[in-house]
């Protein structure tokens, strides 16, 4: 077996096989290996032509394929099966090699496999890969951990078979050591989440009260794409809102049960921001949304509750109204990305890894799921400020914000007024609320764990903590 394989790619479902394809497509010699042989040979039969693949069949087969530093792909399930495929491949490898994990693994489970195999010199690369299988074969966003050696070796080939951003840069970045890459990665579909909350909030409140059709509201989303939204996320809604059911000539978004699922990368992004302390309240919304979408028996249980229908405005209301939805989106949606930059920057302090937020918002701009030309503000507003304390800080989207100030907040009057919920418009306004707000009412919060917990409070006129006597004289003493 000759070891000339630049790359080998085991786990060829979908997404492994795309990858292995987009490689072999940039030049690259991919080692070929699958669990179930017959995949592999599968992969080679229908696509050998696209370039030069090397089939084998046993793990031993598939390492001995490649050259020195040996790079070795894993694209399985995250969790035990890539923790099984670590343990066939790792004793087989020697110093220096490096082992590349592009599923959407935990970053905790990434951390702790880079620590493992340091121990034996063995590189370990938690890489996030974005833009699902079609990103996969024709350039996906990718945002790699590990170490600087690894991406030193790998991250040109990356770069290679990466999207590419409008202005031609590869959308890869070395995200940071250990698991800094899935970090990356998991807070990318945390974002996902909120931006595909926010466009559904949208859609509802421009059928329910515009009384827009899905092919109306598919022109406004075709409209909004030319603008500021411009984004993978509003595009691809204008086409499920244009499609039509074949089977029954309905609109196809009126035939899909309205329970909405989610494999837990979302869930993971709002988990990990409580433990730092970090409010992603839209991205929470869009994670609690879909969960109660999917609680069936309780929503029929409470269909009949006392409350609103919304009555769709006229023709002539119903175009001043879809305007105003723009700006409640174009709002919340800077509040949420606002939210994901802040969790990307609080994991960076805490696990030091010193990520760029304006070369991870770079990335974004191409291949990903989130991809958009809104990102590349976002880069420009960190390049110019990479202390930047947040992206409602840049006088750029402050003064977008503000002008959307009004529309915003009528758009939740009428969600209110009318009935239709709109947890992650108002998610984002409460944020941008409580950010400016003069007094919180966490003053009272403090005094009431004072006053059942004695817990203790500081006080605006001078250092210290302070203690309420509330079951005695009610004198103050010092803490
Ligand atoms: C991507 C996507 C992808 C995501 C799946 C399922 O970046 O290509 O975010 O990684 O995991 O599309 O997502 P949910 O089931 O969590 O919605």
């Amino acid at each position: 077996m000759s070891n000339s394989a630049q790359i080998g790619v085991t786990g060829l479902a979908v997404m492994g096989r795309n990858l292995a394809r987009n490689f072999a497509r940039n030049g690259y010699t991919v080692a070929l290996h699958n669990r179930t042989a017959a995949r592999t040979h599968a992969l080679v039969e229908e696509f050998g032509h696209e370039g030069d693949f090397v089939s084998t069949e046993t793990a031993k087969e598939f390492v001995e394929a490649l050259e020195r530093p040996r790079r070795l792909m894993i694209m399985v399930k995250a969790g035990e099966p890539t923790d099984a495929v670590i343990q066939e491949f790792a004793p087989l490898l020697e110093p220096g090699d490096m082992i590349i994990d592009g599923g959407n693994a935990h970053f905790e489970d990434t951390r702790r496999r880079e620590r493992d195999l340091r121990d034996q010199g063995i590189h370990f690369v938690g890489t996030g890969v974005s833009g699902g299988e079609e990103g996969a074969l024709n350039g996906p966003s990718i945002m790699p951990g590990g170490s600087k050696e690894s991406y030193a070796s790998l991250g040109p080939m990356l770069e290679k078979i990466s999207a590419k951003a409008p202005d031609g840069s590869p959308c890869v970045t070395h995200c940071g050591p250990d698991g800094a890459g899935h970090f990356v990665k998991m807070v990318h579909n945390g974002i996902e989440y909120a931006d595909m909350q926010l466009i559904g909030e949208a859609y509802q409140l421009l059928r329910d009260v515009a009384g827009y059709s899905p092919a109306q509201i598919a022109d406004i989303f075709r409209t909004w794409n030319t603008g500021r939204l411009d984004s993978y996320l509003i595009e691809i809604t204008a086409e499920v809102l244009s499609h039509v059911d074949a089977a029954t000539g309905k609109p196809f978004v009126d035939v899909v049960q309205d329970r909405a699922e989610q494999k837990g990368t979302g869930r993971w992004t709002v988990q990990i921001a409580l433990d730092l302390g970090v409010p992603v309240s839209g991205i929470a919304e869009a994670v609690f949304a879909r969960s109660l979408s999917g609680h069936a028996d309780l929503r029929a249980a409470s269909r009949e509750l006392a409350g609103p229908k919304a009555k769709p405005l006229g023709d002539s209301e119903a175009g001043a109204f879809a305007d105003r939805v723009e700006q409640a989106l174009y709002a919340s949606k800077i509040v949420s990305y606002t939210q994901g930059f802040h969790e990307i920057s609080a994991g960076s302090d805490q696990y030091d890894w010193d990520i760029d937020l304006g070369a991870v918002s770079a990335i974004w701009r191409g291949g990903c799921i989130i991809r958009a030309a809104f990102l590349d503000r976002i880069r420009a507003a960190y390049d110019a400020r990479p202390d930047l304390p947040s992206l409602l800080s840049d006088e750029t989207f402050a003064q977008e914000i503000a002008a959307a100030q009004d529309d915003w907040r009528e758009v939740l009057v009428a969600a209110t007024r009318q009935g239709v919920p709109a947890p992650g418009f108002s998610a984002a306004l409460a944020y941008y609320d409580a950010l400016r707000a003069d007094r919180l009412p966490a003053a009272l919060t403090q005094g009431q764990r004072d006053f059942f917990g004695a817990h203790t409070y500081r006080r605006v006129d001078r250092e210290g903590s302070f203690h309420t006597l509330w079951g005695g004289d009610r004198s103050e003493v010092e803490a």
